[in-house]
């Protein structure tokens, strides 16, 4: 065993993954020191409130509310960032690089918004931030876009990234359970952020695109320009009636890099139910990639909870101890790519990104209706690929009408439900959602 001294780290942050860290950090120490070459040792910890009981014993840990102190403490090597949040994550993470201090983080938030910044102020001090955690949890998928597929021109990915999403969308389809009740059970199994609406409403899931798509394509990190959508209106009734059709709903995150510029959205979207990511249930996400030379492959696992993370969170503090005594020049690129070599390619307008679709709308059941909505949709060249008239409710005027139409750009689609929309015997709003097949 080696004879250096262990690293120390300092923990900001006590919650979920902080207590879920140092629980496999002193669980697996052997395992981790023989990996690393040095034992890494947790010397002191942060969190608001310390008279809060704990998952994680922390009696041998100098605990802190001052987590300005601890990116101080000279004895500290390793600064794990686990608070969550922009601010005050951002200004801690800042000082604790300025004081030299490599940074283990696994919040999307910061890094889809403020790592470019972070990732210069690292640089200048000649140290490293690692943020695995920070995208579907358990999944090395950053270290194998980065490392492992290296040698690839990544085409496409399109990855289950939500944990949250994924666990409600779930529950709902197999116990019909209502929308609400669900977003608990995910909030009590420490799934959720702290303002869930970043779960339900995509913007989770549109951190995590961000940060994935600047290391599989080596463009800039660019959340502002993510097309996004949520969950917070998907109906049993489409769940119904997408399984019957064979497709699941799935809410994913698609990311794709081809002559026409860079596709990067968010939204729920029907797939085969027979297709792999279909069948990614509960907690577990799941990252479909695309490259020239690899093909397709998938990378499966839990995306959120304190163990899974602390899976990634431990992995990053390995790497980081192994790096310590590398040249800062060449470690490897925080986002794959070297900084000097980002690609300019321009982000694809939604109107322009084409896809198939399901769409659902209220028709009053007399004759000629179905004819008007395909005249409608053949007059934007929109092929129909199946059409289903669903049971009504009891005593409604209308019944459900459930169209599938073949690949068409986002923008003919736009205009065809405009009209439809506006016919007298169409009732309401028509749902619509994506439909991708991955073929
Ligand atoms: P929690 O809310 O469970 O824990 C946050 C911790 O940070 C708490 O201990 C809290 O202290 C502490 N904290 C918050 N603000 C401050 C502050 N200003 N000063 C000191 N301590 C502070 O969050 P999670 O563990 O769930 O998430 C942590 C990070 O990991 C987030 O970035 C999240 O997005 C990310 N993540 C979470 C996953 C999950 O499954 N939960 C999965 C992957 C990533 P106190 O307890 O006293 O309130
Ligand atoms: N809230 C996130 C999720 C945690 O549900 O996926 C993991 O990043």
């Amino acid at each position: 065993m080696s004879k250096l001294a262990s690293v120390k780290v300092g923990v900001l942050g006590l919650g979920t993954v902080g207590c879920g860290t140092l629980d496999v950090l002193a669980r697996n120490a052997d395992e981790i020191s023989r990996r690393a070459g040095r034992s890494i040792e947790v010397v002191a910890a942060a969190a608001r409130d310390l008279s809060k009981p704990r998952a994680f014993d922390c009696s041998e840990i100098s605990l802190t509310d001052d987590p300005y102190a601890l990116v101080a403490d000279s004895r500290i090597d390793i600064v794990v960032e686990l608070i969550g949040g922009t601010e005050p994550a951002r200004e801690l993470v800042l000082a604790a690089l300025a004081n030299g201090k490599h940074v283990v983080t696994a919040n999307k938030a910061l890094i889809a918004l403020h790592g470019n910044e972070i990732f210069a102020a690292a640089h200048a001090q000649g140290v490293t931030v690692a943020f695995e955690a920070a995208v579907a949890g358990g999944i090395p998928v950053i270290k194998t876009l980065r490392e492992g597929l290296a040698g690839n021109t990544v085409q496409s990915l399109a990855g289950i990234i939500n944990g949250t999403c994924n666990y409600m969308m779930t529950a709902m389809k197999d116990r019909a359970a209502n929308f609400d009740e669900v977003l608990v059970e995910a909030q009590e199994l420490g799934y959720a952020e702290a303002d869930p609406s970043f779960d339900i409403d995509g913007v989770d899931a549109a951190h995590k695109l961000t940060i994935l798509a600047a290391i599989a394509f080596g463009v800039p990190l660019q959340f502002e320009n993510i097309y996004v959508e949520g969950i917070r209106d998907i109906a049993l009734d489409d769940v119904r009636y997408a399984e019957a059709l064979g497709y699941s709903i799935k809410h994913l995150a698609i990311a794709a890099n081809d002559s026409s510029g860079v596709q990067l959205r968010v939204h729920p979207t029907l797939i085969p139910a027979r297709h792999m990511l279909a069948n990614v249930n509960g907690v577990m996400n799941a990252v479909l990639i695309r490259g020239d030379a690899v093909g397709q492959m998938m990378l499966s696992g839990a995306g959120a909870g304190a163990e899974p993370t602390a899976s990634s969170v431990v992995a990053d503090l390995v790497d980081v101890v192994r790096a310590l005594t590398t040249d800062p020049g060449n470690r490897v690129p925080h986002l794959a790519f070297q900084p000097d070599a980002l690609s300019q390619a321009p982000v694809c307008p939604m109107a322009d990104v084409e896809s198939a679709y399901y769409l659902r709308m209220d028709a009053r059941d007399q004759p000629g209706v179905l004819a008007d909505i395909a005249r409608i949709l053949a007059s934007h060249e929109i092929s129909i690929e199946a059409i289903r008239q669903q049971e009504p409710a009891a005593a409604a005027v209308t019944v459900p009408v459930v169209i599938l139409t073949q690949r068409v750009r986002e923008q003919a689609m736009q205009l065809a439900i405009a009209e439809m929309t506006a016919l007298a015997d169409i009732h309401g709003d028509i749902v619509r959602y994506r439909m991708e097949t991955f073929a």
